[in-house]
């Protein structure tokens, strides 16, 4: 499948680069009747905004979503959804220096490589920029799954050496709400913010993990062998720029453990089998098991800065330069965008087991 669309059922096609006139997206296979709540999308696009995130890039984005088909008096029409976000601040003079250069840490040399062209300006189609559209995408699945009772929540568990301890704890969503970097802990929320502040004066970035609960889903959901719901997601998350790892459930953690520590008894809670610590994060086989899905995201610190002086000139010679304007940490802002990910994702298997069902119906 060409690598700017994704989904089976529920499809999200992406276009757009960072100083083009504009980004968007076209949903295919949306179910009809969803209403569109305008504004849940647009508080969904805010959250990504750079906004007063502590060391979020300096660059103005007012993204302001328009819908151009599939809609009709408020509501989804199952026809193609075709959306638009406008990019209201282009200034490419900005980023002459990287027309002949090429950035480590940056997708410059490599789509020379694979196209011989590339669009220089801030990254281009390779800017963080691209996932607004795969918000809105999300933000329409996940007003989908709404009315199918699932609720995706993702939170900062770290950022650089400040992290919470446990994995996909129960957010307390006012808290969730208030935070300045995304960590419903009050107290590392501070200090994380801190660290932020700090790395944006001294012209430095930092890396982090971002967990992501799925509540509210059936079993049975997901696909065995190649096409496994953990696989799915893995591949969904792992998409996000500068995504640099994903582990569910216990995860690397389980590398250490004993299997007499790791076995994870069932039980029977009320006619539904769960274990007793869903060290499976919630899939078993590539199903759902019925318990919260759970997973981490590692995401590697931007390296804009630092990666314009160790800059190469396209014939290969060292050719430092001077920063342009980048985010300190993704991981405060791309927590709409994970959420975003796995919804897209839940919402396709649900479509997909619908007609599996009715297989065996
Ligand atoms: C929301 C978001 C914001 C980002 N901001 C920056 C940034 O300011 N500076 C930077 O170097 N990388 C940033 N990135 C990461 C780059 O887009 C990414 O590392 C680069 O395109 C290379 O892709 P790769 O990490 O998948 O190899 C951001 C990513 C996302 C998702």
């Amino acid at each position: 499948m060409p690598g700017n669309i994704f989904g089976k059922i529920f499809q999200l096609v992406t276009f757009g680069e960072s100083h083009g006139p504009a980004i968007g997206g076209v949903i295919e296979g949306c179910p009809a009747g969803i209403a569109l709540d305008l504004d849940f999308i647009q508080r969904e696009l805010d959250r990504r905004k750079p906004g007063n995130i502590p060391g979020a890039t300096a660059r103005k984005e007012t993204d302001e979503v328009r819908f151009l088909s599939g809609i009709f008096e408020g509501k989804t029409t199952g026809t193609p959804i075709a959306f638009l976000v406008g990019n209201k601040e282009p200034r490419p003079g900005d980023y002459e220096p990287l027309r002949e250069r090429y950035r480590p840490g940056h997708a410059d040399h490599t789509y020379d490589a694979k196209y011989g062209i590339r669009d220089h300006r801030g990254g281009g189609r390779a800017s963080g920029r691209e996932t607004a559209a795969r918000v809105v995408g999300g933000a329409l699945a996940k007003l989908f799954l709404g009315k199918e009772g699932i609720e995706i929540t993702a939170y900062t568990s770290r950022i650089g050496p400040i992290e919470i301890n446990g994995r996909c704890i129960d957010v307390d969503q006012e808290a969730l709400a208030g935070s300045r970097t995304g960590c419903p802990d009050r107290e590392k929320d501070m200090e994380m913010a801190g660290l932020l502040r700090q790395m944006e004066e001294e012209g430095d970035s930092v890396g982090g993990t971002v967990d992501c609960i799925i509540r509210g889903m059936p079993a049975g959901i997901g696909d065995p062998v190649f096409q496994k719901l953990s696989s799915v997601l893995a591949l969904a998350v792992m998409s996000i720029g500068g995504a640099r790892g994903v582990e569910f459930g216990s995860g690397f953690e389980a590398a250490g453990m004993k299997g007499s520590v790791h076995t994870d008894g069932l039980m029977n809670t009320g006619g539904h089998i769960v274990s007793e610590q869903n060290l499976a994060g919630g899939i078993a086989g590539g199903i759902s098991t019925g318990e919260d899905i759970c997973f981490r995201v590692a995401f590697k610190p931007p390296s804009s800065l630092t990666g314009m002086r160790g800059a190469i000139s396209k014939e290969g010679i060292k050719s430092p330069a001077g920063g342009g304007r980048f985010d300190a940490c993704i991981v405060p802002r791309v927590l709409p965008v994970v959420e975003s990910m796995a919804a897209l994702v839940i919402a396709d298997h649900l479509l997909l087991n619908r007609s599996a069902k009715l297989h065996h119906e």
